[in-house]
């Protein structure tokens, strides 16, 4: 078969590469891919908010599966508009994409599947908002309800930031995705990330994965997209993932299906391990990144039959998907500025990175330079039989590559770590 991949980050390198090693697969092109997914495909000049434009690609370049990577061109409709040409697509329609594209359609869904979550009030005006803080204690969580590039949660440990926050984001802080918000309480817990496939009937597990979110060691600093990841998390022990499927995942594919917006693509579930149980903090509608590039790591059997058979509705008869039960881990290395203004342009030299996989992130080529393009620049990620094995070999690699103007995380998968020392 032949495959479009839609994107350009690590997410989507780690997908290419695992997608060309399957043996149904001839030809993978990527609008538009990076220097490292060009190593596995086709990079193409394609301008994906142009829906017409990539349905005339897809035929004139006979595709068989469009994989869409991030979000935005699945809130933006890109699968509707393919799967209106006939054309096959894992990921979910705009309907469905609300997940991630509104919180409050989240949570309202969450009410009527009695779905696990924190408490929540939805307000579209700023009094309503700010009376609704009063059934909250501290601190309160307020959030944009649309997009924000992760940036549109606050945690707010007074009334006063709670107040900023709210009008903020009123005020337009966050554009459009702020025209409503969310405000909910704070859910104590370890986080976790968990994530299925579905066709919108058939369901299966992909696993889990920890995420450390701040740019700074002991999760100090600013939000990002992700510093580094494992998995699996075993602190989602399988009978917690069977409540996680019993009472999350499976309610959410049921009552998106009877109320037709069928989901079909892969779920990515933020969760919370509060003493009450695990909790949905929100759903993503796409991997994450870079959840992904872990998870990709682990999988043994087909990714490209996995992914067309559920863009085809057919995921029942798919062979279960098979995963090493070794730990894989991944460090992100970043330019300096991230998660601010990233430093451009700086020189990477790859080095002898042994058994690890260098995902690219942000990069590109300059003449025969590779230099780093972007904030998350370079994905290390190795694979071991616990996580401090899998954390030495990535930071092995990581002291193989020469990149001045990089930085990372040293901390990576720590949680697990002290609790392997115990
Ligand atoms: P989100 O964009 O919804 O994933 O939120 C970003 C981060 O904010 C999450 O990964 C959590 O760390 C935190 N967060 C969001 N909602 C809550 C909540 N209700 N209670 C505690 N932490 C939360
Ligand atoms: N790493 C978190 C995300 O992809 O949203």
């Amino acid at each position: 078969m032949n495959i479009l991949l839609v994107g350009s980050g690590g997410r989507e390198h780690a997908l290419c590469w695992k997608l060309a090693q399957s043996p149904q697969v001839a030809k993978v092109f990527a609008a538009p891919g990076n220097p490292g997914i060009a190593e596995h495909a086709t990079c193409v000049d394609l301008a994906v908010t142009d829906h017409a434009a990539v349905a005339v690609f897809c035929a004139t370049n006979a595709i068989d599966l469009v994989v869409i990577g991030p979000e935005a061109p699945l809130v933006d409709g890109l699968a509707d508009s393919l799967r209106g040409h006939g054309i096959a697509v894992f990921g979910p329609s705009a309907k469905a994409a609300q997940l991630e594209g509104s919180k409050g359609f989240t949570k309202a869904l969450c009410d009527r599947a009695d779905i696990p979550t924190a408490r929540y009030v939805r307000a579209s005006h700023i009094a309503e908002a700010r009376a609704a803080l009063a059934g909250f204690g501290l601190p309160v969580v307020i959030k944009a309800d649309g997009l924000a590039a992760g940036k549109g949660v606050i945690i707010a440990e007074t009334l006063e930031e709670a107040e900023d926050a709210i009008g903020h984001m009123f005020a337009g802080g966050f554009g459009e995705a702020g025209a409503e918000v969310v405000i909910e309480e704070f859910m104590r817990g370890e986080e976790v990330s968990f994530f299925a496939i579905t066709d919108g009937s058939a369901i299966v597990a992909l696993g889990s994965a920890q995420d450390h979110k701040r740019v700074g060691e002991g999760d100090t600093g600013p939000n990002t997209g992700g510093m580094g990841a494992y998995s699996p998390a075993r602190v989602l022990t399988p009978a917690l993932e069977a409540e996680v499927m019993a009472r999350i995942i499976a309610p959410t594919v049921a009552t998106l299906a009877a109320e037709g917006m069928a989901y079909s693509g892969v779920l990515f579930a933020g969760l919370m391990l509060t003493d009450q149980g695990p909790k949905l903090i929100e759903y993503n509608c796409r991997f994450g990144d870079p959840e992904c590039q872990v998870l990709m790591m682990r999988l043994e059997s087909d990714l490209a039959a996995l992914l067309l058979a559920t863009a085809e509705g057919r995921l029942a008869e798919c062979a279960t998907p098979r995963f090493s039960d070794d730990v894989a881990l991944t460090v992100v290395m970043a330019a300096t500025g991230y998660p601010g203004a990233p430093a451009k342009g700086g020189a990477i030299v790859l080095g002898d990175t042994g058994a690890a996989k260098v995902f690219h992130a942000g990069t590109a080529l300059k003449g025969e330079a590779l230099v780093a393009n972007g904030g998350r620049v370079l994905n290390v990620t190795a694979t071991g039989a616990t996580v401090t094995a899998a954390r030495n070999a990535a930071y092995a690699a990581v002291d193989a590559i020469d990149f001045p103007t990089g930085f990372c995380r040293r901390d990576i998968g720590w949680r697990e770590v002290a609790r392997e020392e115990r």
